[in-house]
């Protein structure tokens, strides 16, 4: 194993690691949350297309209506052991929640729906990369790939282990309450996994949308990744900037993170690329070959036992 230069600002709190930017008592009490018989869940591994299947599930519970800004998504469309398990009870219905939790921690309820989104490990690790590198409350702005890669390989970043994440959602992938897709599909065949997540939610949505060929192009327009890339990204910079000290009415995981800032001298950053590439493959411009070479031996180790290989062959 090689030396590990820099660490981001990590903390390890009842042996799950989460940013030190983050609560423990929301990770806590979102482990302990009891789901309501109406919550659908959009879990992942971090950077593995939880925005974009936040905005797909909005857009179709919402029946095309836009999100307006990114205040609105955080109580919209709350990352829960982020914000708090507060979050979820004030979060206007039909919603979903995003948690970045394996199964065993994730709340659970069998009346509960999941939506379980995967990526491959090489390009979820690029992007987690920059994801780290860009928020200044990791303190890793100047951390390199070659560091980064060997935190992932390890299972040492925040949410913890990769591998041990998919691997736990596998597993459940065909119960009935449990949709588990994959990033690369979603991307190739959009439309069809838009469908798919319609379904899913309710016989309703699939006939609103079987119905309403417009309404899918809207969904289609409003959650592409040019689209995402404009909005978003300027929606988050926009909040940074103007909100960042206006704590009244935001969740308590917001202001702990706010705080976190301010006590650390930390200054939000200034251009965020949220939605960066949006591609298959980005993994190429940065690993070495002897780096991919090391990814597939454990993705081939941990993964031995499962059809997971044939999710992302070559
Ligand atoms: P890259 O960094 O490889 O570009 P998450 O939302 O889980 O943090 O995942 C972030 C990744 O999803 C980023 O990958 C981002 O660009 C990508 N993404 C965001 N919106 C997308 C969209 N509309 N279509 C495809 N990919 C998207």
């Amino acid at each position: 194993m090689l030396q590990i230069k820099k660490m981001p600002a990590y903390h390890d709190v009842d042996g799950f690691r989460i940013p030190q930017s983050m609560s423990p008592n929301c990770l806590r009490g979102t482990i302990q949350y009891k789901p309501k018989d109406d919550d659908v869940f959009i879990v992942t591994f971090p950077k593995c297309g939880t925005t974009w299947t936040q905005h797909i599930v909005y857009n179709i519970l919402n029946k095309g209506e836009e999100i307006k800004n990114f205040k609105e998504f955080i109580i919209r469309c709350p990352f829960m052991e982020f914000s708090g398990p507060q979050s979820a009870e004030i979060m206007p219905r039909p919603g979903a929640i995003k948690t970045h939790l394996p199964f065993h921690l994730n709340p659970y309820s069998p009346k509960a729906k999941y939506i379980y989104v995967a990526r491959n490990p090489k390009d979820c690790c690029v992007s987690f990369y920059h994801h780290t590198k860009m928020l200044t409350e990791y303190q890793f702005t100047d951390g390199t790939f070659d560091d980064f890669f060997e935190i992932f390989l390890n299972g040492e970043t925040d949410f913890g282990d990769y591998f041990d994440n998919l691997l736990s959602w596998y597993k459940h992938r065909s119960d009935p309450n449990v949709l588990f897709l994959i990033y690369e599909n979603m991307k190739s065949d959009t439309r069809g996994a838009v469908f798919k997540i319609a379904e899913f939610l309710g016989e309703d949505y699939a006939t609103m949308l079987n119905s309403d060929e417009k309404l899918v192009e809207k969904i289609l327009y409003q959650t592409s990744a040019e689209y995402m890339k404009k909005n978003v990204n300027e929606q988050i910079k926009e909040y940074e900037n103007k909100e960042q000290n206006v704590q009244e009415d935001v969740p308590e995981g917001i202001k702990y993170c706010n705080e976190y800032m301010k006590k650390n001298n930390i200054k939000p950053m200034d251009d965020v690329q949220f939605v960066r590439k949006a591609v298959v493959g980005d993994w190429k411009n940065y690993f070495t070959p002897a780096q991919s070479k090391r990814l597939m031996e454990k993705f081939e180790k941990r993964t031995r036992e499962t059809n997971i290989p044939l999710l992302w062959p070559g």
